[in-house]
């Protein structure tokens, strides 16, 4: 097999729990990740020489590119990938668009060298690129915990999900760094994942109250339209058959 196409989906965290801050100024986080319809499309071709396009032309070398460096580096194998990723996810989103691209990538290049790494260990190196990039080699829904690379899956949740997405966007670091511990929620992530296996969800996001800070209309769209935000925002989901 010389050609592949792959999806990449998106994911919102239905809920986000920031427990602490570590010693590697990582933070402790307990969410509740989980896959979306939207996804992005890899096509992978081994060929002569590397390359990458991307539909979206604002989009640089992303996480695809530092997935091929460690899927090169981690197996030593020698190839030549061209790559075409046709953006649909919106980036600084909290919707995971380039963690999920590096772990369709990494995905991509071992199913075309034909499997010489076990899922489990993709898994387990993907962390390297990013915290949330493990989570995509769960089947759909996991309880994250750690600085979000460790994924233990879960039964799937159902329920069509609609998201919107206001024009600006987030950095994630810039959030974490406006987040103030003393203000985030103190509901046990525990129960709260109890409460989504009986189908009884509530849905926090400890990181709204930072991203609000440093986009203070966020606050006001939450107010008018409802649904919780993503990660660090600044996408927006709710579910219109729980409301
Ligand atoms: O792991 P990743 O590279 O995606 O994280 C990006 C940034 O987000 C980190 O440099 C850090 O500022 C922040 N972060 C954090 N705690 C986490 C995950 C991310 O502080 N658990």
């Amino acid at each position: 097999m010389s050609h592949l196409t792959l999806s990449s989906p998106a994911k919102v965290n239905l809920f986000l729990r920031i427990l602490g801050k570590r010693r590697d100024g990582y933070h402790a986080l307990a969410s509740l990740f989980h896959t979306i319809d939207l996804s992005d499309t890899l096509t992978f071709s081994l060929s002569k020489e590397d390359s990458l396009t991307c539909s979206d032309a604002s989009i640089g070398p992303n996480l695809v590119t530092t997935a091929i460096d460690l899927f090169r580096r981690k197996t030593g194998l020698n190839f030549h990938i061209s790559i075409d990723l046709e953006k649909k996810i919106p980036t600084q989103a909290g919707l995971g668009g380039g963690s999920s691209n590096a772990a369709t990538t990494l995905k991509g290049l071992n199913q075309l060298l034909g499997f010489p790494v076990s899922n489990q260990e993709l898994q387990e190196w993907s962390a390297e690129i990013g915290s949330d990039v493990p989570f995509f080699f769960s089947s759909g829904t996991a309880y994250c915990t750690g600085r979000g690379e460790i994924v233990r899956e879960v039964p799937r949740f159902e329920g069509k999900v609609e998201i919107y997405k206001p024009q600006e966007g987030l950095s994630t670091p810039a959030v974490y760094k406006t987040l103030d511990l003393s203000e985030c929620s103190k509901t046990d992530p525990e129960e709260l994942l109890e409460g989504f296996l009986s189908g009884k969800p509530t849905f926090v996001n400890d990181l709204e109250r930072p991203a609000f800070k440093l986009i203070p209309s966020l606050a006001y769209l939450k107010q008018k339209l409802g649904g919780t935000m993503s990660g660090s925002g600044t996408a927006f989901f709710y579910f219109p058959s729980a409301s």
